[in-house]
């Protein structure tokens, strides 16, 4: 990836013709307006919105350098209002109650639902009454461990009606992971799922929910309030498990209902506590500046760190991101393909297009099954106009070649969206010209779970794109690049990637631990946002990000910090010490390349090897699985000990030109850590 700045496409025709924003002039001017007068531009949006009391409060109050005091971020303060309502009952009563909010789709084709406004807005009541009688109350934390269904939206929109935060954990993170999480929480429920296939995979939250619970009960957390979607009997099962061969999974698990665990002093059935309660719920109407959400996220000492977000100024930004990042209209069909249980999916999935009042396409399943086109065949089905995934979904699909793509009518798409890592050229190439039959706008959108919504994106109808880049700031955000003093690189350069002044969808803490959002994002360049990514300005003033700069990686757009999948291996009895560093992968984008030194007279072994890939499968989740493991005798360290990473990058890339490395204490071990560098595979 580099700054190659001669190709540049246009917006698409169709797309420039009707849009929110048309033409960079417009988008100066607005940019421009956003920072010298955030109160004007934001306020002007809020007005699409319902605050209950005290108008828009206090606008915006702040403090982003260290250097005077406590970092703080507050948008509205002292103005009430009710996201779930926003979402919802704003929409429901302007009529809008019969429009479908999600076409839902299961991993089986199929199985499809649809779920209109007011259908969600009634179950959305149901389960806020069903919360507050188990004694869920403002501010008590909800952890959520869900599959892509309808009861997730339901669920996180039920918690939030009520004041109460919720804490979504990912579908694919462990048993342990999920219990970290709860316990960082300090969560009092969890609303489940008894399982969900992902492919013709059986994954069985409820057994990892109970591991997770009885992780907690055995460090004092006692949760006592369960309510689990039953699923798995409502669902078609894959062919392969019908024919008792279920990949992997033992045949028993498709009778699932039998094997379900169940404790009934913690375990409800979601429909039976949703039979007989009230379809009517008034939301508990919060401070603009009340928690709204923690999202967990991957921290470099490798402890996970809950992003708090909360109410007003992530709903202004989620919603504006959406309306111009994709150029939303009415009419539209939009389809993000990311898993609620990342920000993408928070933002992007359930709160941004809801607060549009969008009709989106809720996907259960995966890009591949039953067949590689299958993400093609739903954009053709729902004439869907806009989607948004990942690169590594683009490269895994480039992979089977134009073919499935070509056999479905995709003219309906306008806009195509590209989140989660920086997108290669060739793949962003392929997406326009194969998916999108050069006739759309490609969006590669910038963000992070810090930062609550896109803040570095083209806008599709005004933004010429470079295949690569991120281009230009959203409304709001004030982007430099600072050197390795903090001086601002002006102009073409390279450096650390920083904002200077908050937008409304920034984090304001990290749950429990005020300190540690300070000193991560704000205490190495005082009076900046610090994103922990690098970028590039070129010549024209586009931002190309080239990625993280700390100990962080990215597989095939999840982040991951290193030191979480030392700790986990170093657990081993036979490892002594274990680095880990990103190594480049075709898909991916990144995978894990871990070096390890073993202890005394232990061996090297393909068993060892594939124990410490389960190890970290079953301590982080699947998705965190190494590629490669390579016996390190020795570790590249300096004189003081610290272990030189951006060698073992080289080594784990292949590559020989390591700079200096006068400083190691031992520059022999580099010659024997490449002997001993697994091929490509
Ligand atoms: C990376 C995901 C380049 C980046 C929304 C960031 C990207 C991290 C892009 C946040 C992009 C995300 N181009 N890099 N378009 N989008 N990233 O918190 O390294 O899961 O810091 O949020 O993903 O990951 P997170």
């Amino acid at each position: 990836m580099s700054g190659d700045s001669t190709q540049i496409f246009n917006p698409a025709d169709k797309v420039a013709k009707i849009a929110h924003c048309s033409s960079m002039e417009q988008y100066r001017k607005m940019h421009e307006k956003s920072l010298k007068d955030p109160e004007g531009f934001w306020s002007e949006i809020a007005k699409d919105f319902h605050f209950e009391e005290n108008g828009l409060g206090q606008f915006l109050d702040y403090n982003f350098d260290v250097g005077k005091g406590k970092i703080y971020i507050k948008w509205m303060a002292g103005s009430k209002t009710n996201i779930s309502y926003n979402c919802l009952d704003r929409h429901v009563s302007a009529g809008k109650g019969e429009q479908v909010a999600f076409y839902w789709e299961g991993n089986d084709p199929a199985d499809a639902e649809i779920v209109s406004y007011s259908d969600l807005l009634k179950d959305v009541c149901r389960m806020a009454n069903v919360l507050k009688s188990k004694g869920v109350a403002k501010g008590d934390r909800v952890a959520i461990y869900m599959p892509m269904i309808k009861e997730l939206v339901v669920a996180m929109l039920a918690v939030v009606r009520i004041g109460a935060v919720h804490s979504i954990v990912f579908g694919g993170y462990s048993a342990g992971s999920l219990a970290d999480r709860m316990l960082d929480a300090e969560a009092s429920a969890l609303i489940t799922t008894d399982a969900v296939w992902r492919g013709s995979k059986l994954i069985p939250l409820k057994e990892i929910a109970d591991d997770a619970l009885k992780i907690c009960r055995s460090k004092n957390r006692n949760i006592n309030v369960n309510i689990v979607v039953k699923h798995i009997s409502r669902v078609t099962a894959p062919q392969s498990a019908a024919n008792g061969a279920s990949n992997g999974n033992p045949a028993k698990k498709t009778h699932f209902d039998d094997t379900v665990g169940w404790d009934d002093k913690v375990d409800v059935w979601w429909h039976d506590v949703m039979k007989d309660v009230s379809s009517e719920c008034p939301p508990v109407w919060m401070d603009a500046e009340d928690p709204l959400f923690m999202l967990y996220t991957s921290g470099s000492t490798g402890k996970p760190k809950g992003v708090l977000h909360t109410v007003g100024g992530y709903m202004l930004y989620a919603a504006t991101t959406f309306k111009y990042s994709f150029d939303y209209h009415p009419g539209d069909i939009y389809f993000c393909t990311a898993d609620i249980g990342w920000i993408t999916g928070h933002s992007y999935v359930t709160y941004g297009p809801l607060l549009n009042n969008a009709t989106s396409v809720l996907f259960e399943g995966v890009p591949t099954y039953p067949h590689s086109g299958r993400f093609w065949e739903m954009i053709e089905k729902y004439k869907v106009s806009k989607f948004y995934t990942a690169p590594t979904a683009i490269r895994t699909l480039m992979k089977y070649g134009d073919e499935p793509v070509k056999k479905y009518d995709l003219s309906s798409l306008s806009v195509l969206g590209s989140v989660g890592e920086p997108i290669n050229p060739e793949a962003w190439l392929w997406y326009y010209r194969v998916v999108g039959d050069s006739n759309v706008s490609i969006v590669d959108t910038f963000w992070q779970t810090e930062t609550g919504g896109h803040v570095i994106t083209p806008l599709p109808g005004a933004t010429p794109a470079k295949p690569g880049s991120a281009c230009f700031p959203f409304f709001g955000v004030d982007v430099a690049l600072l050197d390795d003093e903090g001086h601002e690189i002006k102009g073409e350069g390279e450096g650390y990637l920083v904002f200077r002044q908050p937008w409304p969808g920034i984090m304001r803490t990290v749950y429990g631990n005020h300190e540690r959002f300070e000193t991560t994002y704000f205490k190495k360049f005082p009076g900046f946002y610090c994103t922990g990514d690098g970028a590039k300005r070129d010549k024209d003033g586009y931002i190309w990000v080239t990625g993280r700069i700390d100990d962080m990686l990215n597989v095939s757009g999840h982040l991951l910090s290193t030191a979480q999948v030392e700790s986990s291996m170093v657990e081993h009895e036979h490892v002594a010490e274990a680095a880990v560093v990103a190594r480049p992968h075709v898909v991916k984008g990144e995978c894990l390349h871990c070096f390890v030194t073993l202890t005394q007279d232990a061996e090297f072994t393909d068993k060892l090897v594939s124990e410490l890939k389960v190890k970290v499968r079953s301590t982080i989740g699947p998705f965190a699985t190494p590629d490669y493991v390579q016996l390190a005798p020795g570790l590249p360290k300096t004189r003081s000990g610290k272990i030189m990473r951006r060698v073992l990058r080289k080594i784990a890339a292949g590559e020989r030109d390591f700079g200096d490395i006068s400083t190691l204490a031992d520059p022999s071990v580099v010659e024997v850590l490449f002997e001993h560098r697994p091929k490509d595979k």
